[in-house]
């Protein structure tokens, strides 16, 4: 099944391997793509193995950067180095899309110089992925509409970049993520509380990047569907939301780890979030990308065959060796 062909709204891939979104911190300090930036996605893009690159995740907002020397996408004057990634892999024959993320309470004042915002004033559960967290302000209703207009005008470059389709981040405890979560979202109002709550803002980015981007234009979300974490989100959330998604025009799932970020501690194993990505597969028509753990084409096969996804992400051995599973 490696090998056979798949639709992702109208965009044809023509295998079933995925790279992942990877930060590799190759911009400029003031996010703007590098030639060793748009080298790096080249070199993986003349895989056989892969259909589609998705890109790493771009900041919409200067408050949303996560790290130092991240990709921007929160300008018009980031279109024209972006473009540059999208012509690079369209170049080897693949398709790309592009991530978009705002990291919410995860971003860095030491980057931004600000203090970080969250949908509750509250410290992320687990290890910081770099640094030490920063409690949050918690954003008011005007603030959070302003920040799903930031997600549309950040889809708009997008493809006016030329990418092929746009991710939207709620995974790995950022921005969005935090909002899903019952860990981070303490919010009484229409934004918090029940999943459909927990949800709103996330049709409202979807509604708003629909309108951006277009009908035609391929939207993937990033779910970090199960924070495996007492009291945070379930397999049967992400189920819930996959479909609620689906409903809204979503043409991709992208399942992830929430406040347990991409790992599982203790589990290396191929497809190690697989018990999420099964479920929601039986529950909606759209494709689901399972990511985590797969090493090699034989354990991808396999995975499909089982029915625990339609596309595998392959992480880490790209990002170590981009002739993948090619024996050149
Ligand atoms: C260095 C590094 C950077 C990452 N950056 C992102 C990112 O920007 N966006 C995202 O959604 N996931 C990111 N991830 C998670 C990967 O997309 C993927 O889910 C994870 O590596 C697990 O898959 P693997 O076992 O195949 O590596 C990153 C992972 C690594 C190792």
């Amino acid at each position: 099944m490696v090998f056979e062909k798949i639709m992702v709204g109208n965009l044809q891939l023509e295998n079933r391997i995925v790279m992942p979104p990877m930060a590799t911190a190759k911009s400029t300090e003031d996010g703007k793509v590098t030639d060793e930036l748009v080298a790096y996605y080249g070199e993986r893009a003349a895989n056989p193995n892969i259909s589609l690159i998705i890109t790493e995740h771009s900041y919409i907002s200067e408050q949303g950067k996560a790290h130092a020397k991240q990709v921007s996408i929160s300008s018009d004057s980031d279109i024209d180095g972006q473009s540059k990634i999208a012509a690079e892999i369209h170049k080897h024959g693949k398709k790309v899309i592009a991530q978009i993320n705002h990291a919410g309470s995860a971003a860095s004042p030491a980057v931004t110089g600000m203090q970080p915002v969250s949908a509750s004033a509250i410290l992320l559960p687990g290890k910081p992925v770099r640094g030490e967290y920063v409690e949050p302000r918690a954003l008011t209703v005007t603030e959070i509409k302003g920040i799903v207009a930031e997600f549309a005008a950040a889809a708009k470059r997008v493809k006016a970049a030329g990418f092929d389709g746009v991710e939207i981040h709620s995974a790995h405890a950022y921005f969005l993520n935090q909002f899903y979560s019952p860990l981070t979202n303490l919010r009484t109002d229409e934004y918090g509380g029940s999943l459909d709550n927990r949800l709103r803002i996330h049709l409202e980015v979807i509604e708003a990047v629909r309108e951006a981007v277009g009908s035609e234009f391929a939207i993937a979300v990033r779910l970090g569907g199960c924070d495996y974490m007492d009291g945070g989100s379930t397999i049967e959330d992400c189920v819930y939301a996959a479909k609620v998604f689906e409903k809204a025009g979503v043409d991709l799932i992208d399942l992830s780890g929430g406040m347990c970020r991409f790992t599982l501690e203790g589990r290396d194993e191929p497809g190690f979030f697989q018990d999420m990505s099964t479920a929601v597969k039986a529950a909606v028509s759209i494709p689901v990308i399972l990511t985590g753990g797969v090493k090699t084409l034989e354990e991808a096969e396999t995975l499909l065959q089982k029915g625990a996804a339609d596309l595998i992400g392959i992480g880490r051995e790209l990002l170590k060796n981009p002739k993948w599973e090619t024996f050149i």
